[in-house]
């Protein structure tokens, strides 16, 4: 096995987890790079159900160390339930490691989340409420707290100095919300430095060191299209879940990355606000919500459903620096007559047609998906273990993919299971 990065190539829930999941079989150290709690992951495997926000979920393996990188923001309530839920689960954190230089999502972010999204009217992104944005908004401002203040009383008890005559002014006189005390901040910060002690990796760089021979398997969150400056801006997240945002938030520089996947829905869905040019608002819209279970890991929303869009999956091969193609949800069509692809999008006011994803949002209410139709196969693939096991029709709609999106479909999923997996 590479090197190998594993992202989302559409808006997220493209079912990364299942296919980290499975790369993470080979790999000895998987290191979450960007993102928190906002983050929904399901493995399935013998039966049963994990769900991961924040923990990596390489976490399954005994051998696997798993590493949350000093790009991600760590919500520490959040952290305490997902781990208390998979531990109930029998899962084992012996070897679970946090990066010092983490970012905390404090209380205050979470308020100040709820409040922007409430009262935001038309401008409501319809974020997680996990404080995601304004946690990263403070850590760009320089006024945020990393994992490693909670074990220095000093560094904290300065930076409360700096940071909460601030954030009290912003919370009291922006949000109309309550100030918080040095003391209460102190107190909370106790608790959190208790709850993560045993896994802080103060000699992060000397494990980075250690495993630089070994296989390293880079966990993404989101996807593509909801990165802060590739995404359909301002309907996205706060953080970089292309490829390259391995390179900043995993501790490795980007000459330790050697392949991208791109985990990629045979069609496409999108949680909260925002354009989605192929986006279904009728009963196939519908058909495929039921058929492919689309509701959210983390706050259970419908995700909104529409046809495989090839514009943008060329853009994220781009942007994403994709090497390598994981087609999932494909069994989702088993009885569809008919499957559609967008080629290329119209703009209904001028007939001008886009073949590359036009990057001003603002103009997508007028764009039309221009499609091509494929039969469907009208048979189960659930069971299909190979490539030429597949019906034509299967093999015909997945050869257009790849030859409309410019790389390899390396991995097809057949179902949510970890062996429903075909390997080209
Ligand atoms: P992630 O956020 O990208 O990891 O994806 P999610 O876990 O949020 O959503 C993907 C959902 O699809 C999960 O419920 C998976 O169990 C399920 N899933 C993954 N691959 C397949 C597949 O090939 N077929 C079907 N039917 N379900 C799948
Ligand atoms: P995984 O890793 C799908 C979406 C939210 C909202 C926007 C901003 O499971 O694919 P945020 O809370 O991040 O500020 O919300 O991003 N969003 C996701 N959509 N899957 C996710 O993660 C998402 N994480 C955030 O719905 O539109
Ligand atoms: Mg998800």
């Amino acid at each position: 096995m590479k090197n190998t990065v594993v992202i989302g190539a559409q808006w997220g829930d493209e079912g990364k987890a299942k296919i980290t999941d499975i790369l993470a079989r080979q790999a000895d150290l998987i290191i979450r790079y960007q993102g928190g709690c906002n983050a929904g992951h399901t493995v399935v495997t013998g039966g049963t159900t994990y769900k991961f926000h924040l923990i990596p979920s390489g976490i399954l393996y005994d051998n696997t160390v798993c590493f949350i990188g000093a790009g991600c923001v760590i919500h520490p309530e959040s952290f305490k339930k997902e781990y208390e839920e998979l531990k109930a689960q029998g899962v084992n954190f012996k070897n679970l490691k946090i990066s010092p230089l983490a970012t905390i999502t404090m209380p205050y972010h979470i308020e100040i989340d709820g409040y922007s999204e409430n009262n935001a009217g038309k401008g409501k992104i319809g974020t997680t409420k996990k404080g995601i944005g304004p946690t990263y908004t403070d850590k760009m401002a320089r006024i945020g707290l990393k994992i490693q203040d909670l074990y220095s009383y000093e560094a904290l008890s300065e930076k409360l100095d700096m940071i909460l005559p601030i954030k009290n002014k912003q919370l009291e006189k922006v949000y109309g919300l309550e100030p918080y005390t040095k003391e209460c901040i102190i107190s909370l910060c106790e608790t959190y430095a208790e709850l993560f002690k045993p896994y802080v990796a103060f000699d992060w760089q000397d494990m980075l060191n250690r495993y630089k021979d070994k296989k390293i398997l880079f966990e993404g969150a989101q996807g593509v299209m909801l990165d802060i400056d590739y995404g359909t801006y301002p309907f996205v997240t706060s953080s970089n879940p292309i490829g390259g945002g391995a390179a900043t938030g995993s501790g490795y520089g980007p000459t330790m990355i050697q392949d991208v996947v791109g985990v990629s829905k045979a069609y496409v869905t999108r949680v909260g606000e925002g354009p989605f040019v192929t986006e279904l608002t009728d009963e196939i819209g519908k058909k495929i919500q039921e058929i492919g279970h689309e509701f959210g890991v983390t706050t259970g929303r419908p995700r909104r459903c529409g046809w495989f869009d090839a514009v943008i999956m060329k853009y994220a091969v781009l942007v994403g620096g994709i090497t390598n193609v994981a087609l999932t949800k494909i069994d989702v069509f088993d009885t569809f007559d008919e499957i559609k692809i967008c080629t290329a999008y119209k703009d209904c006011r001028n007939d001008k047609v886009y073949t590359s994803y036009p990057t001003d949002v603002f103009i997508h209410k007028y764009l039309e998906p221009i499609y091509e139709t494929m039969p469907g196969w009208k048979t189960s693939l659930s069971g299909i273990k190979t490539y030429d096991e597949l019906p034509e029709n299967a093999k015909k709609y997945i050869k257009k993919v790849e030859d409309l999106i410019g790389a390899p479909i390396g991995i097809i999923s057949v179902g949510p299971d970890r062996e429903q997996t075909i390997f080209v």
